[in-house]
């Protein structure tokens, strides 16, 4: 393995030499370089030189994936515990979902909605008649989902509530993540995502989490449209809110008239053990977004459910994407919520996560503070000291065969594929026992 490397890098170092001759000689750099197998360092060097330096990867360069595995450049094998933050709920390059990703894409991949295509109105049906809606506005990206969410209930407050125009408020909880745009930054609390990037949003107001009190005061006012909310926040830290929160929420937005958005991009899909978070407490949210597992990690696919009365404020050219409702998007969303029930995930999730959950939480040391979470989407909070935080914890844990991201400076989220096995787990808490240990 050393000497493959060793002749790797060396590859690389020479194709990094060349470059600099061509560009120094004059010669365009954009020459293909020559085919060889590329190392870490290379393609950890190369993006930091050609990309936007937007996000800060943990150390690892990885070329293929299947089921609950992925492999780096040098050939090691993980076990995935982010699932593309539970984009790939149903394990890395299903073959059922990828052989629609090809099927499809080999007959039409792209009509946009100017014209209609013989396979958009076969998975409106199929999904809004799964998730109990009247309708499906597609989108690809859940940050798109949520944005359209908002539009829908800004809309709707004008049309049907009867909200002065323009005076209308949606209501978010603190420590929400819903994206990057600038409606998503605008009704964060966390600085990395808002410092820098004002003015914000009008419109937005913000209440804790999980504080029901909060929000019947928020909902005095006559002018809110929508409170959107995650039923568990993933990007905060997965902080699972109290039993009762969900029921709750759903009372109070009925009893004063304003929409319930649940945000399930993230806890959607089978991965907190039931196929909707809402369903642990039996709520209907008036609007539901989805994403992310929607398409099983193959493509962006997002979806925004509801029923007529709000989804039929907004009219033709209000609203929509070029890519949104795409034959292959639309293909793929079919597969990967075919996969989900057809092998069950939701209840591997739920069975898998107990298990993950009881057995952290017997690991006896002082650096876990806390082992949280519900069926496979779960947090440790990491006691932060000189020698260990989560970043170490989950470089130590990539060591050890498994990978792992931080959120914030002290949280581990785990959250592997829902195809994971009884087998397969027990070997994953072996990994992080013996990684807590270490420390
Ligand atoms: C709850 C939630 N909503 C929305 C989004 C945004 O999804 P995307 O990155 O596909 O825009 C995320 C992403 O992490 C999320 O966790």
């Amino acid at each position: 393995m050393f000497s493959k490397l060793v002749q790797r890098r060396t590859l690389s170092a020479l194709y990094c030499n060349l470059n600099a001759q061509m560009s120094s000689a004059g010669v365009a750099a954009t020459q293909k370089p020559v085919e060889e197998p590329l190392n870490s360092e290379y393609i950890y060097d190369r993006e930091a030189k050609y990309g936007a330096h937007n996000y800060h990867p943990l150390p690892v360069a990885l070329e293929k994936g299947e089921g609950v595995y992925v492999w780096d450049v040098e050939g090691r094998r993980y076990f995935d515990f982010l699932s593309a933050y539970s984009a790939v709920n149903q394990g890395h390059c299903h073959p059922k979902i990828i052989n629609a990703l090809k099927t499809q894409a080999e007959k039409l991949s792209l009509t946009s909605r100017a014209f209609y295509n013989d396979v958009l109105g076969e998975y409106e049906e199929y999904i809004t008649k799964l998730f109990n809606y009247n309708k499906v506005l597609p989108m690809n990206t859940g940050v798109e989902g949520g944005e359209t969410a908002c539009k829908l209930a800004r809309k709707w407050a004008y049309t049907v509530k009867g909200v002065p125009k323009y005076r209308a408020q949606i209501i978010f909880a603190a420590g929400n993540f819903w994206g990057r745009t600038m409606s998503a930054i605008s009704s964060s609390t966390d600085p990395s995502s808002y410092e820098g990037f004002g003015p914000f949003m009008p419109g937005f107001k913000i209440i804790p989490y999980n504080d029901l009190p909060a929000l019947e005061r928020a909902l005095q006012d006559p002018n809110v449209a929508a409170f959107m909310v995650e039923p568990i926040q993933g990007e905060a830290g997965v902080v699972v809110p109290d039993e009762g929160y969900l029921t709750g929420v759903r009372q109070m937005c009925t009893a004063h008239n304003v929409l319930f958005i649940a945000d399930e991009v993230q806890t959607g899909l089978a991965r907190t053990g039931k196929m909707l978070a809402v369903d642990h407490e039996n709520v209907r949210p008036d609007i539901l977004i989805l994403g992310k597992a929607l398409s099983g990690g193959t493509y962006p696919v997002s979806a925004v459910l509801c029923d007529n009365e709000v989804m039929m404020t907004i009219k033709p050219g209000e609203h929509g994407s070029t890519y949104g409702g795409n034959p292959v998007a639309c293909r793929v969303a079919m597969a990967a919520l075919e996969v989900i029930e057809e092998e069950n995930l939701a209840e591997n999730a739920r069975l898998m996560g107990d298990l993950l959950r009881a057995e952290l939480m017997k690991t006896p040391n002082d650096i876990i503070t806390h082992v949280r979470g519900k069926g496979l989407l779960n947090a440790i909070v990491v006691k932060q000291s000189q020698e260990c935080d989560a970043w170490k914890m989950c470089l130590r844990l990539r060591d050890n065969g498994l990978l792992a991201k931080p959120t914030h400076g002290d949280i581990i989220r785990l959250a592997p594929p829902l195809t994971i096995k009884e087998d397969e787990i027990r070997e994953c808490i072996e990994i992080i026992h013996k990684t807590i240990l270490s420390f």
